[in-house]
């Protein structure tokens, strides 16, 4: 990476975006050669990409697919769920992880924040459990693994799967094991915005080759295995629909950008953990934001930094603040608006405000901070002088 010659973003563009891929001579040398070598789709390359990411990750199996999003339908897929199941869920998360649940008619069942993180409470998934519950999901918020021993202990006591919605911890250590293999099949996400991105896309990991082999051949229209190589000299033009099946494959454009990415997955995740500790001390003066804690246990994948606004503290609501950040050239971002919150989940689900009060305090107070590679210290200085600012100004 050369980031350290880059101009600062936000005096070379006048404006800080919340995030910038790092693309690089090598991803785009990736691409062109992908669209040089005549074959688009999945292929060879897409190969590669899993066997590269099941090392790096420390899997036995790897499936490349379109997004995290389908990545967490096919392993809800792959675990049998039916309608009228239960799925354990944080409300502190993404529509994805809720919405992939009502896909087969079975029910999100939502849980809050424990009172000082953006992690599920894993005392209020515990009572959650009843007698149709069939899986959880475990969402590793921000990047910062959750306390997924507690969570497996609980599924293996009450016979539950445990799928892990690793969208944003990618590299994540919990205990000094990488993120990707705690749980029956865990989702990572290559979005736009994610700490590896190829446009979009998405990997799903498992210990169990028959939860691969079966998402392997949902991803493909239910087409019997290898359905990939039809057109290729291996294959056969015969096929067979064995079951309702998806079009949720990764191309090769995809997996070669993938690849080239996977390759500086760390050094990426060290110029972003750098960032990170350098707004955490710059911030440590001013008691107007709470900064993010990092258990010692937890190597945090800095997808996002989240910092809180302390309202007894200063008089400027999160939403002003976010405004006024855009008008200094900085901009941010709030992860996530509870699924509880929102119109659907209400009408549908019956779901209300105040059910949840941990994750809509957080969710009030949080702001995400530009966190990217690309970015220089002059970036987040100028991040860190803007906040303070507005704290000296806005103090009660
Ligand atoms: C927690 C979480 N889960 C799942 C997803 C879905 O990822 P994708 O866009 O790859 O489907 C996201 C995307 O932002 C997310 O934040």
């Amino acid at each position: 990476m050369r980031e350290q010659k880059r101009d600062a973003v936000v005096s070379a563009t006048k404006f800080l975006p919340f995030h910038q891929a790092l693309i690089e001579e090598d991803d785009i040398a990736a691409v062109v050669n992908v669209l040089k070598s005549g074959w688009l789709t999945t292929g060879t390359r897409t190969k590669e990409f899993e066997r590269a990411f099941a090392a790096y990750v420390g899997a036995s199996h790897a499936v490349a697919l379109s997004s995290c999003t389908a990545a967490l339908h096919l392993a809800l897929a792959a675990i049998g769920l039916k309608e009228g199941d239960e799925v354990i869920l944080p409300t502190m998360t993404f529509s994805s992880t809720g919405e992939v649940v009502l896909y087969f008619k079975a029910r999100p069942v939502l849980v809050d924040c424990e009172p000082d993180s953006f992690q599920a409470a894993p005392a209020a998934i515990e009572r959650a459990i009843t007698p149709r519950t069939r899986a959880i999901i475990a969402v590793h918020y921000a990047g910062c693994p959750t306390r997924i021993d507690a969570i497996l202990e609980m599924a293996r006591l009450h016979n539950l799967k445990v799928i892990e919605d690793a969208a944003h911890a990618l590299p994540a250590r919990y205990i000094g094991k990488m993120v990707g293999g705690f749980g029956d099949i865990t989702c990572f996400s290559f979005y736009a915005t994610k700490t590896l991105t190829t446009g979009e896309g998405g990997m799903a990991t498992t210990e169990n080759p028959e939860y691969a082999d079966r998402m392997r051949m949902l991803s493909l229209h239910g087409i019997s295995r290898d359905a990939y190589k039809r057109y290729t000299a291996e294959g056969s033009w015969r096929y067979e629909i064995l079951d309702l099946g998806y079009k949720y494959n990764m191309t090769d454009i995809q997996a070669g950008l993938g690849i080239a990415q996977l390759a500086k997955c760390d050094a990426m995740r060290e110029k972003r953990e750098q960032l990170a500790e350098y707004y955490t001390s710059a911030l440590a003066s001013t008691d107007a934001f709470t900064t993010p804690r990092v258990p010692l246990d937890m190597q945090h994948a800095w997808h996002l930094y989240v910092l809180q606004v302390n309202p007894e503290v200063i008089s400027i609501s999160r939403d002003r603040i976010i405004e006024e950040l855009k008008q200094r050239g900085i901009g941010c971002s709030v992860h996530f608006i509870p699924l509880h919150t929102h119109p659907f989940y209400q009408h549908s689900l019956g779901y209300r405000m105040g059910q949840f009060p941990h994750a809509e305090h957080h969710f009030e107070t949080a702001i995400s901070f530009p966190l990217f590679p690309r970015m220089t210290f002059e970036d987040s200085n100028h991040v860190v002088d803007a906040l303070q600012a507005l704290a000296r100004e806005y103090r009660r």
